[in-house]
Order: C-alpha cells, then structure tokens, then sequence
C-alpha cells in the first residue's frame, strides 16, 4: 500500500496551493468564531489525531468554526516552508504547529509569535508542563507556545512474525548496533531482502540522528548541538559508518516514500523494522495490533535509556486575525481533556504532569516511565535540537548521502554545516 510518488506530490501541490492563498481555506477575518489551525497532520493517523482534538475543542467551544488549514507531508516536511511564505506574505493562521526547542526559536527571534506569559499564569500552566519543556518553549523570559504532546523518536517498531521466522527472539532487543547488523544480516539471508523500512529524507535525518545518539552517548550527541562535540570526530565517523551499513538492509524506494508507507512495509510484513517516531503507534493501534504480540517496540539499539525528545506546540501569530478563537484553542490543547483525547489517538504521550499513566496503551505506558527515568535529548529531525536552517543543511547531507554513499563527502557536509550555523 506504498503511495505513488505523483500522489505525494500532487497533495503538496494542492497543499501549497491552499496555504498560499487563506481565502482557500475559508478564514474570514470578521467572522470572529472562526479559528485557523495550521499543522501538518493532514492525513492518515495523524488526522485522527487531530480530529480527536478537534472535537474537544468543538465540545468546550459550541459555537467554535474549526478552519483546518493543514499542509501534506510528514515531519511538516511541506508545511514548513508553506508556513514561511504565509508569515511572509503577512497572512498568518491564527496558530500553527511549531516543534519546541531550536525550530520555535526561529520564529521567536523572527518577530511572528506573540507572547503567551500571561496566558500560562491566568491558566496556572507553569505548574502543569516540565519545567525542562518549559525552557524550550521560552526565550529572554517570555513563553511562546502552548505543548500539545511529547514524541519519543529513538523507538524500533517490530514486526514479531518476521523476526520469529528468521529464528530471532523479537523480545530481546539487540545489545548495539553491531548485533542488530548481525540480525538483519540473518533477516536477508531468510530470505527478507529489505529487513529495515525507511522512507523520505527527514525519516533518514531521524535514523541517522538515532545512529549519532548510539555512536556519542546522550552527552556526546547533545554537544553536537552546542559545540562541544567537534562534528569532525571520530564518533561521527562512526556513526557514517554504522548509518551506511544500515541502509544496505532498506528498501531502495525509500526516498519517495512518507513515514507512513515506510512503516506500512513492516505491517505488511516485508520488513522486521522501522525506526519511527511514536506516531507510528497509532498506525499498529489502527492497523488493529496488539502490543508485545504482532508488533513490539523498543529503544533503537545503542540508545537504551535515552529518551528522543521532541513536542509539538500551538502558537498564536503577530497578527492573528481571529486572536479571542485562537486562545481558545489553546486552551484546550492545554487542557487535560484535550491532551488526554489527543494523545490517546496520537500515541504520544501528554506534556501535562498530571497523567495518569494507567490511563494509556501498553506501548505509551513505556514512553512515560522512559520520559520520566532515562536521558533527554533533542530530536533533530523534529526541530528540537538545531534551527530550521542548520538541520536542513544536514538534511541534505544526507539525502545526498542515500544517493552517492560518499562517507568523506558526507563528513565535509555535516562539518560545514555546523561552521555556517554555529560560525
Ligand atoms: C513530527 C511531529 C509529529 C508527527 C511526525 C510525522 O515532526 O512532531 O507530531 O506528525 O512529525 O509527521
């Protein structure tokens, strides 16, 4: 069930179309009911997701009309730059999803996000989000944005039968990277050609960045961000290494395919893994599969008790036109109604403190205990650890590197990279 290329990219078209032009999307600036949310879960399981939300917000807001101004493409991959010409353009949606960390920052420092402070103190919200979520939510003292959810990215999605054929215990995760090369070498010689499903560009940022995670350790990963880890290291080295052999054992049509028909591959049982963010569990939720039985997860080999963070967060635009709706929106995001809606279709977990853990699927109930024990790191993919520039640069690094396997090129990408962004 993999999506033809020309159908990815005439929803981009279409949704690029829509994002360009907001009378498209049916927002009325005088209509002061209306609310335009942009986001990226346009599709799929993230649609439910979003629906789930949605009703919510509809339920504590009657009167509420709900513009839903999504943009195709995993990872905000299309919405991204969508978003841009909209701000540009002075034509923002009342709010728009932005990943907390490094991405927010650039539109903070840009001038487009008002500030949320007294938002968060008349809803007593400081008590009620990590205070490490917090700081990556605020700049100079001001907060900016309002969390929906927490994403762990360091997770490998299993398929148990294909693993179980091929002689493999799929509750025994792989001690590092080294033995699990040693089980997907057994994989392809029974005869599973592709063992490990990739997709797009920004799926293998994120593999990659759970490779560097394995390969420098938790702090070794995060000075890559601050500089105090030399980008031209022997540990990245490594991890161009490790990466290389990795994508010997995926699918060859990975750069045309989205997150979803990357882990569609495992659900079809042509592939053992994916490494995916968890929003893949409401794709084996939906797909109608058992934890710890069809399907089992567990930390990306090397990255045991670490926790890829990342979270998505609602912003209210300089220049909302429908600023009274867009609070309101906010305010069921941060509710815990809304928050317990949403993450239970979106299989990530509340950025409230207050869950209740019992509350959740097997698979969310290791998250929270991982969340709450292991070391957090920032997602690269997911714009929590470098600004949208940098980690483009890197993008392309890589995408180049899935196309010509040049380990020295590769390096002089990512270290020029890092002298442009960091100077
Ligand atoms: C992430 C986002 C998630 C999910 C994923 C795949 O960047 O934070 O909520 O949507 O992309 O599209």
């Amino acid at each position: 069930m993999r999506k033809p290329l020309s159908i990815i990219a005439g929803a981009v078209a279409l949704g690029l179309v829509l994002a360009g032009c907001s009378s498209n999307t049916g927002s009325d600036p005088d209509n002061a009911n209306q609310v335009e949310v942009f986001t990226w879960w346009a599709s799929g399981s993230e649609k439910v997701g979003l629906d789930a939300l949605v009703k919510v917000f509809e339920e504590q807001n009657p009167d509420a009309e709900f513009i839903n101004a999504s943009v195709a493409g995993g990872a905000g991959s299309n919405a991204k730059a969508a978003l841009a010409s909209r701000l540009e353009a002075n034509n923002p949606p009342d709010t728009f999803q932005a990943h907390a960390g490094a991405e927010l920052t650039d539109y903070i420092n840009a001038g487009q996000l008002q500030d949320l402070s007294s938002f968060y103190q008349e809803n007593g919200l400081t008590d009620v989000f990590p205070a490490s979520l917090v700081e990556r939510l605020t700049v100079d003292g001001a907060i900016y944005s309002v969390p929906s959810n927490i994403h762990r990215a360091n997770v490998v999605w299993a398929n148990t039968q294909v693993l179980t054929d091929a002689g493999i215990d799929p509750m025994a995760a792989p001690a590092d990277l080294d033995a699990w090369i040693v089980d997907l070498k057994k994989l392809k010689a029974a005869g599973v050609e592709t063992p490990l499903a990739l997709g797009t560009e920004w799926t293998q940022m994120q593999l990659f960045e759970n490779v560097l995670i394995a390969d420098l350790g938790a702090d070794g990963y995060s000075g890559l961000w601050t500089g105090d880890t030399a980008w031209d290291s022997a540990g990245v080295e490594t991890a161009i290494a490790h990466y290389g052999e990795l994508l010997e054992y995926t699918n060859s049509d990975f750069a045309g395919l989205d997150w979803d028909a990357a882990t569609q591959i495992v659900l079809d049982g042509n592939a053992a893994y994916n490494v995916m963010g968890d929003w893949a569990e409401s794709a084996f939720q939906q797909a109608g599969w058992t934890y710890d039985n069809e399907y089992t997860t567990w930390a990306t080999p090397g990255t045991d008790g670490v926790f890829d963070f990342l979270a998505d967060s609602f912003t209210l635009s300089v220049g909302a036109p429908h600023e009274a709706a867009a609070i309101d929106w906010l305010k069921t995001i941060s509710s815990a109604e809304g928050q317990k809606a949403f993450n239970l279709a979106k299989g990530s977990i509340p950025a409230r403190t207050d869950t209740v853990a019992a509350d959740y699927p097997a698979y969310q109930q290791t998250a929270i205990t991982s969340f709450g024990e292991d070391t957090v790191v920032s997602s690269l993919a997911h714009g929590a650890a470098a600004s949208i520039a940098w980690s483009g640069d890197i993008s392309s690094a890589i995408g180049k590197f899935g196309a010509d396997r040049d380990a020295a090129s590769f390096l002089s990408g990512l270290v020029a990279a890092s002298d442009k962004a960091q100077g």
